[in-house]
């Protein structure tokens, strides 16, 4: 696969639809988990250019960061602690429009806005979470939930 990523315009389906095909290419052939997370994390970041996008993984009882895109972010959440915890206790994906108003929220960076967590789940366990964090309020809505839960599911975990 060429490793130039073509950036798309118009509505943000339109973009994630330009995007999807991308990454299925950029990571069908290669099995290393980290690789392809990098990969992930680093087409989303040019797509959209969030100021943080990025993994958890899930080890033992807590998350430890993994392959991401912005600046340096906590390097373990314990379960149910913050937006990240939240969504791998509940198995769910979580939008928060307002990070300051949720309960916990974990401030990595005071720049953060609004944030979506999309667990990855494989055979009924939540192995990690994509997180994506914007440095505006209300980027993130049901739209960004179903593409970016079709990445995920894109993933050999
Ligand atoms: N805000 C997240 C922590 C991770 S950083 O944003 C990268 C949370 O509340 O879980």
């Amino acid at each position: 696969m060429a490793e130039d990523l073509i950036i798309a315009t118009g509505s943000k389906a339109e973009q994630y639809q330009a995007l999807i095909p991308q990454v299925k290419a950029l990571i069908e052939g290669e099995r290393d988990l980290v690789a392809n997370l990098a990969n992930i994390a680093a087409a989303l970041k040019e797509q959209f250019g969030w100021f943080w996008v990025g993994f958890y993984i899930v080890k033992d009882t807590e998350l430890v960061v993994g392959p991401f895109q912005g600046p340096v972010a906590c390097t373990r959440i314990r379960k149910g602690r913050g937006v990240c915890g939240a969504a791998w206790e509940k198995a769910q994906t979580i939008i928060i429009p307002d990070v300051g108003q949720f309960p916990g929220h974990i401030a990595c960076s005071s720049l953060s806005k609004s944030e979506i967590v999309v667990p990855v789940i494989r055979n009924n366990i939540v192995v990690g979470v994509l997180d994506v964090d914007s440095n505006a309020y209300n980027q993130f809505d049901t739209t960004d939930r179903q593409y970016l839960e079709q990445i995920v599911a894109l993933i050999q975990w």
